[in-house]
Protein backbone atom coordinates (compact mmCIF):
# COMPACT_ATOMS: atom_id res chain seq x y z
CA UNK A 1 0.00 0.00 0.00
CA UNK A 2 2.23 2.69 -1.30
CA UNK A 3 0.13 5.21 -0.54
CA UNK A 4 -0.46 4.57 3.29
CA UNK A 5 3.33 3.64 3.37
CA UNK A 6 4.10 7.78 2.15
CA UNK A 7 1.32 9.00 4.52
CA UNK A 8 3.36 7.36 7.65
CA UNK A 9 6.91 8.33 6.26
CA UNK A 10 5.58 11.85 5.34
CA UNK A 11 3.39 12.03 8.96
CA UNK A 12 6.54 10.78 10.99
CA UNK A 13 8.90 13.32 8.92
CA UNK A 14 6.37 16.43 9.84
CA UNK A 15 5.74 15.40 13.22
CA UNK A 16 9.76 15.29 14.25
CA UNK A 17 10.70 18.56 12.60
CA UNK A 18 6.91 19.94 14.51
CA UNK A 19 8.22 18.37 17.95
CA UNK A 20 12.22 19.07 18.08
CA UNK A 21 12.78 17.85 21.42
CA UNK A 22 9.46 19.00 22.92
CA UNK A 23 7.84 16.73 24.99
CA UNK A 24 4.35 15.13 24.18
CA UNK A 25 1.45 13.97 25.91
CA UNK A 26 -1.24 11.79 24.89
CA UNK A 27 -4.43 10.01 26.16
CA UNK A 28 -4.42 6.58 25.34
CA UNK A 29 -8.05 4.98 25.03
CA UNK A 30 -7.11 1.69 22.96
CA UNK A 31 -9.60 2.21 20.48
CA UNK A 32 -7.83 2.34 16.58
CA UNK A 33 -7.56 6.45 16.36
CA UNK A 34 -5.56 7.05 19.68
CA UNK A 35 -3.83 4.02 19.37
CA UNK A 36 -2.28 4.59 15.91
CA UNK A 37 -1.91 8.39 16.82
CA UNK A 38 0.21 7.02 19.71
CA UNK A 39 2.19 4.87 17.49
CA UNK A 40 2.74 7.27 14.68
CA UNK A 41 4.29 10.01 17.81
CA UNK A 42 6.37 7.38 18.70
CA UNK A 43 7.77 6.17 15.59
CA UNK A 44 8.67 10.08 15.66
CA UNK A 45 9.88 10.68 18.96
CA UNK A 46 10.03 7.59 21.12
CA UNK A 47 10.42 8.66 24.70
CA UNK A 48 9.46 12.45 24.19
CA UNK A 49 6.20 10.76 24.03
CA UNK A 50 4.45 10.04 27.61
CA UNK A 51 0.99 8.07 26.53
CA UNK A 52 -1.86 8.11 29.95
CA UNK A 53 -4.72 5.15 29.79
CA UNK A 54 -6.80 5.70 32.29
CA UNK A 55 -8.62 2.77 33.35
CA UNK A 56 -11.91 3.57 34.74
CA UNK A 57 -13.03 -0.18 35.33
CA UNK A 58 -15.64 0.43 32.58
CA UNK A 59 -13.65 -1.74 29.94
CA UNK A 60 -14.31 -5.05 28.66
CA UNK A 61 -13.35 -7.77 29.83
CA UNK A 62 -9.00 -7.72 30.17
CA UNK A 63 -8.97 -5.00 27.87
CA UNK A 64 -6.43 -2.69 30.32
CA UNK A 65 -4.27 -5.57 30.15
CA UNK A 66 -4.61 -5.87 26.54
CA UNK A 67 -3.30 -2.36 25.92
CA UNK A 68 -0.99 -2.61 28.37
CA UNK A 69 0.57 -5.62 26.57
CA UNK A 70 1.10 -3.72 23.12
CA UNK A 71 1.97 -0.08 25.15
CA UNK A 72 3.44 -0.70 28.09
CA UNK A 73 7.11 -1.76 29.00
CA UNK A 74 6.71 -5.30 27.92
CA UNK A 75 5.21 -4.05 24.19
CA UNK A 76 7.21 -3.36 21.11
CA UNK A 77 6.83 0.09 21.17
CA UNK A 78 9.42 2.76 22.37
CA UNK A 79 7.12 5.35 24.61
CA UNK A 80 6.61 6.43 28.18
CA UNK A 81 3.28 4.46 29.10
CA UNK A 82 1.41 5.48 32.07
CA UNK A 83 -1.83 3.32 33.49
CA UNK A 84 -4.18 4.72 36.19
CA UNK A 85 -6.15 2.36 37.66
CA UNK A 86 -8.55 4.61 38.17
CA UNK A 87 -11.48 1.76 39.16
CA UNK A 88 -12.21 2.95 42.82
CA UNK A 89 -12.35 5.99 42.30
CA UNK A 90 -15.30 5.97 39.23
CA UNK A 91 -17.35 3.01 41.14
CA UNK A 92 -17.27 5.46 44.17
CA UNK A 93 -18.50 8.38 41.82
CA UNK A 94 -21.16 6.35 40.17
CA UNK A 95 -22.45 4.63 43.76
CA UNK A 96 -25.89 5.60 43.27
CA UNK A 97 -26.26 7.33 40.68
CA UNK A 98 -29.23 6.24 38.09
CA UNK A 99 -29.93 8.65 35.68
CA UNK A 100 -27.93 7.68 32.30
CA UNK A 101 -27.05 11.53 31.75
CA UNK A 102 -25.47 12.23 35.15
CA UNK A 103 -23.53 8.83 34.58
CA UNK A 104 -21.92 10.06 31.59
CA UNK A 105 -20.96 13.45 33.22
CA UNK A 106 -19.56 11.60 36.09
CA UNK A 107 -17.76 9.19 34.07
CA UNK A 108 -16.38 12.11 31.75
CA UNK A 109 -15.57 14.75 34.14
CA UNK A 110 -13.44 12.28 36.41
CA UNK A 111 -11.87 11.24 33.41
CA UNK A 112 -10.75 15.02 32.80
CA UNK A 113 -9.94 15.27 36.38
CA UNK A 114 -7.46 11.77 36.63
CA UNK A 115 -5.87 12.98 33.11
CA UNK A 116 -5.21 16.10 34.69
CA UNK A 117 -3.59 15.15 37.88
CA UNK A 118 -0.89 12.77 36.01
CA UNK A 119 -0.49 15.94 33.30
CA UNK A 120 0.39 17.95 36.70
CA UNK A 121 2.69 14.97 37.45
CA UNK A 122 4.93 14.87 34.08
CA UNK A 123 4.96 18.60 33.95
CA UNK A 124 5.61 21.46 31.46
CA UNK A 125 3.88 19.38 28.06
CA UNK A 126 4.61 21.26 24.74
CA UNK A 127 2.25 18.87 22.36
CA UNK A 128 -0.65 17.23 23.05
CA UNK A 129 -1.57 14.25 20.83
CA UNK A 130 -5.48 13.80 19.44
CA UNK A 131 -6.72 10.98 17.29
CA UNK A 132 -9.50 13.41 15.60
CA UNK A 133 -10.30 12.03 12.13
CA UNK A 134 -11.79 13.74 8.92
CA UNK A 135 -15.08 12.88 10.37
CA UNK A 136 -14.71 14.33 13.54
CA UNK A 137 -13.41 17.57 12.20
CA UNK A 138 -16.84 17.73 10.06
CA UNK A 139 -18.91 16.71 12.85
CA UNK A 140 -17.98 19.23 15.13
CA UNK A 141 -18.11 21.58 12.27
CA UNK A 142 -21.44 21.17 11.49
CA UNK A 143 -22.56 21.33 15.88
CA UNK A 144 -25.33 19.19 16.62
CA UNK A 145 -28.84 20.76 17.00
CA UNK A 146 -30.02 18.56 19.73
CA UNK A 147 -28.36 16.83 22.37
CA UNK A 148 -29.93 13.38 22.73
CA UNK A 149 -26.56 11.82 24.54
CA UNK A 150 -24.18 13.67 25.88
CA UNK A 151 -21.08 12.16 24.07
CA UNK A 152 -17.78 11.38 26.48
CA UNK A 153 -14.49 11.29 24.25
CA UNK A 154 -11.48 13.20 24.84
CA UNK A 155 -11.97 16.50 23.27
CA UNK A 156 -12.61 18.06 26.97
CA UNK A 157 -8.83 17.41 27.60
CA UNK A 158 -7.48 20.68 25.98
CA UNK A 159 -8.87 22.70 28.49
CA UNK A 160 -6.98 20.96 31.36
CA UNK A 161 -3.62 20.85 30.53
CA UNK A 162 -1.32 23.06 30.06
CA UNK A 163 0.74 22.99 26.24
CA UNK A 164 1.89 24.88 23.73
CA UNK A 165 0.17 22.86 20.55
CA UNK A 166 -2.27 20.76 19.53
CA UNK A 167 -1.03 17.73 17.77
CA UNK A 168 -3.53 15.89 15.60
CA UNK A 169 -1.97 13.53 12.88
CA UNK A 170 -5.20 11.70 11.36
CA UNK A 171 -7.25 14.67 10.80
CA UNK A 172 -7.21 14.43 7.54
CA UNK A 173 -8.17 10.27 7.30
CA UNK A 174 -11.51 8.15 7.10
CA UNK A 175 -11.92 5.67 9.64
CA UNK A 176 -10.67 3.02 6.97
CA UNK A 177 -7.47 4.78 6.20
CA UNK A 178 -6.93 4.89 10.07
CA UNK A 179 -7.24 1.31 9.87
CA UNK A 180 -4.68 0.84 7.01
CA UNK A 181 -1.92 3.19 8.87
CA UNK A 182 -2.49 1.41 12.01
CA UNK A 183 -1.77 -2.25 9.87
CA UNK A 184 1.48 -0.46 8.05
CA UNK A 185 2.64 1.00 11.13
CA UNK A 186 2.49 -3.31 12.87
CA UNK A 187 -0.24 -2.49 15.47
CA UNK A 188 -1.42 -5.56 16.03
CA UNK A 189 -5.24 -6.72 13.85
CA UNK A 190 -7.58 -6.74 17.06
CA UNK A 191 -6.49 -3.72 17.48
CA UNK A 192 -6.73 -1.85 14.38
CA UNK A 193 -10.29 -3.95 13.73
CA UNK A 194 -11.77 -3.03 17.38
CA UNK A 195 -15.18 -2.50 17.11
CA UNK A 196 -16.11 0.83 18.41
CA UNK A 197 -16.46 1.50 22.33
CA UNK A 198 -18.08 4.59 23.57
CA UNK A 199 -16.05 6.62 25.97
CA UNK A 200 -18.42 6.39 29.02
CA UNK A 201 -17.46 2.22 28.15
CA UNK A 202 -19.92 -0.45 29.86
CA UNK A 203 -21.08 2.81 31.91
CA UNK A 204 -23.75 3.22 28.98
CA UNK A 205 -24.32 -0.42 28.63
CA UNK A 206 -25.45 -1.26 32.66
CA UNK A 207 -29.08 0.27 32.97
CA UNK A 208 -29.59 2.55 36.37
CA UNK A 209 -26.78 1.99 38.64
CA UNK A 210 -23.30 0.60 38.10
CA UNK A 211 -21.83 -1.39 40.78
CA UNK A 212 -18.49 -3.36 40.66
CA UNK A 213 -20.69 -6.80 40.69
CA UNK A 214 -22.72 -5.62 37.49
CA UNK A 215 -19.43 -4.72 35.65
CA UNK A 216 -18.54 -8.29 36.70
CA UNK A 217 -21.86 -9.82 34.86
CA UNK A 218 -21.79 -7.67 32.11
CA UNK A 219 -17.74 -8.44 30.97
CA UNK A 220 -18.07 -11.66 31.16
CA UNK A 221 -21.65 -11.93 29.47
CA UNK A 222 -19.79 -10.39 26.95
CA UNK A 223 -16.63 -11.89 26.83
CA UNK A 224 -18.67 -15.19 26.45
CA UNK A 225 -21.24 -13.80 23.80
CA UNK A 226 -18.00 -11.86 21.57
CA UNK A 227 -16.35 -15.41 22.08
CA UNK A 228 -19.48 -17.72 20.59
CA UNK A 229 -20.10 -15.47 17.74
CA UNK A 230 -16.06 -14.62 16.63
CA UNK A 231 -16.55 -18.53 16.52
CA UNK A 232 -19.74 -19.09 14.52
CA UNK A 233 -18.18 -16.41 11.82
CA UNK A 234 -20.56 -13.67 12.36
CA UNK A 235 -18.94 -11.27 13.76
CA UNK A 236 -18.23 -9.68 10.27
CA UNK A 237 -19.98 -7.22 9.02
CA UNK A 238 -21.93 -6.15 12.30
CA UNK A 239 -20.79 -2.41 13.01
CA UNK A 240 -21.39 -3.49 16.79
CA UNK A 241 -22.17 -6.02 19.03
CA UNK A 242 -22.14 -6.57 23.03
CA UNK A 243 -23.63 -7.56 25.74
CA UNK A 244 -25.77 -5.29 27.98
CA UNK A 245 -27.34 -5.74 31.85
CA UNK A 246 -30.85 -4.43 32.07
CA UNK A 247 -31.69 -3.20 35.38
CA UNK A 248 -34.59 -5.87 35.71
CA UNK A 249 -34.24 -8.85 38.23
CA UNK A 250 -37.07 -11.47 37.45
CA UNK A 251 -37.46 -14.83 38.88
CA UNK A 252 -36.38 -18.24 37.74
CA UNK A 253 -35.18 -21.80 38.51
CA UNK A 254 -32.24 -23.42 39.06
CA UNK A 255 -32.15 -27.37 40.03
CA UNK A 256 -34.44 -26.95 42.57
CA UNK A 257 -33.59 -23.73 43.68
CA UNK A 258 -36.05 -20.11 42.93
CA UNK A 259 -33.79 -17.25 41.77
CA UNK A 260 -33.91 -14.09 41.18
CA UNK A 261 -31.41 -12.57 38.97
CA UNK A 262 -30.93 -10.24 36.07
CA UNK A 263 -31.78 -10.22 32.72
CA UNK A 264 -28.68 -9.65 30.00
CA UNK A 265 -29.30 -8.30 27.10
CA UNK A 266 -27.59 -8.76 24.19
CA UNK A 267 -27.10 -6.57 20.79
CA UNK A 268 -25.72 -7.04 17.14
CA UNK A 269 -26.45 -3.80 14.85
CA UNK A 270 -25.98 -3.36 11.48
CA UNK A 271 -24.91 -0.02 10.66
CA UNK A 272 -23.54 2.31 8.19
CA UNK A 273 -23.28 5.06 9.90
CA UNK A 274 -23.85 4.42 13.27
CA UNK A 275 -26.88 7.10 12.50
CA UNK A 276 -28.99 4.43 11.97
CA UNK A 277 -29.19 0.45 12.42
CA UNK A 278 -30.56 -2.81 12.26
CA UNK A 279 -30.76 -5.78 14.70
CA UNK A 280 -28.60 -8.55 12.73
CA UNK A 281 -30.20 -11.47 12.05
CA UNK A 282 -27.75 -14.25 14.33
CA UNK A 283 -28.35 -17.24 14.18
CA UNK A 284 -30.56 -18.93 16.72
CA UNK A 285 -28.46 -21.67 17.26
CA UNK A 286 -25.86 -19.51 18.04
CA UNK A 287 -27.96 -16.89 20.59
CA UNK A 288 -29.25 -20.23 22.19
CA UNK A 289 -25.66 -21.36 22.86
CA UNK A 290 -24.55 -18.08 24.23
CA UNK A 291 -27.69 -17.96 26.29
CA UNK A 292 -26.78 -21.56 27.48
CA UNK A 293 -22.94 -20.71 28.25
CA UNK A 294 -24.13 -16.83 29.99
CA UNK A 295 -26.40 -18.92 32.33
CA UNK A 296 -24.47 -21.29 33.48
CA UNK A 297 -21.37 -19.32 33.29
CA UNK A 298 -22.30 -16.05 34.73
CA UNK A 299 -23.50 -15.60 38.45
CA UNK A 300 -26.35 -12.75 38.95
CA UNK A 301 -27.80 -14.21 35.97
CA UNK A 302 -31.19 -16.06 35.06
CA UNK A 303 -32.68 -14.63 31.83
CA UNK A 304 -30.78 -14.15 28.23
CA UNK A 305 -32.85 -11.76 25.98
CA UNK A 306 -31.75 -10.38 22.02
CA UNK A 307 -32.60 -6.22 21.68
CA UNK A 308 -34.27 -6.23 18.51
CA UNK A 309 -34.90 -2.91 18.39
CA UNK A 310 -33.45 -0.36 15.08
CA UNK A 311 -31.95 2.85 15.78
CA UNK A 312 -34.26 4.87 15.83
CA UNK A 313 -36.41 4.10 17.70
CA UNK A 314 -33.48 2.77 19.81
CA UNK A 315 -30.22 3.89 20.18
CA UNK A 316 -27.34 1.55 19.91
CA UNK A 317 -26.70 1.73 23.34
CA UNK A 318 -28.48 1.18 25.98
CA UNK A 319 -28.09 4.71 27.56
P1 LIG B 1 -26.02 5.56 20.21
O1 LIG B 1 -26.14 4.74 21.45
O2 LIG B 1 -26.21 7.03 20.47
O3 LIG B 1 -24.51 5.42 19.75
O4 LIG B 1 -26.87 5.04 19.10
C1 LIG B 1 -24.02 5.75 18.48
C2 LIG B 1 -22.56 5.40 18.43
O5 LIG B 1 -21.82 6.27 19.29
C3 LIG B 1 -21.13 5.52 20.29
N1 LIG B 1 -21.19 6.29 21.53
C4 LIG B 1 -20.17 7.02 22.00
N2 LIG B 1 -18.91 7.19 21.54
N3 LIG B 1 -18.46 8.63 23.35
C5 LIG B 1 -18.06 7.99 22.23
O6 LIG B 1 -16.90 8.15 21.85
C6 LIG B 1 -19.70 8.51 23.87
O7 LIG B 1 -20.03 9.12 24.88
C7 LIG B 1 -20.59 7.66 23.16
N4 LIG B 1 -21.89 7.29 23.37
C8 LIG B 1 -22.23 6.45 22.35
C9 LIG B 1 -21.86 4.19 20.36
O8 LIG B 1 -21.01 3.16 20.85
C10 LIG B 1 -22.24 4.01 18.91
O9 LIG B 1 -21.15 3.54 18.15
Amino acid sequence: DWKMDSFVETTIRQIREKVGDGKVLCALSGGVDSSVAAVLLSKAVGKQLTCVFVDHGLLRKNEGDEVEAVFGPDGQYDLNFIRVNAQERFYSKLAGVSDPEKKRKIIGEEFIRVFEEEAKKIGAVDFLVQGTIYPDVIESGLGKSAVIKSHHNVGGLPDCVDFKEIIEPLRLLFKDEVRRAGLELGIPEYLVYRQPFPGPGLGVRIVGEVTPEKVRIVQDADAIYREELAKAGCDKGLGQFFAALTNMRSVGVMGDERTYDYAVALRAVITSDFMTAEAAEIPFDVLFKVMTRVINEVKGVNRVLYDLTSKPPGTIELE
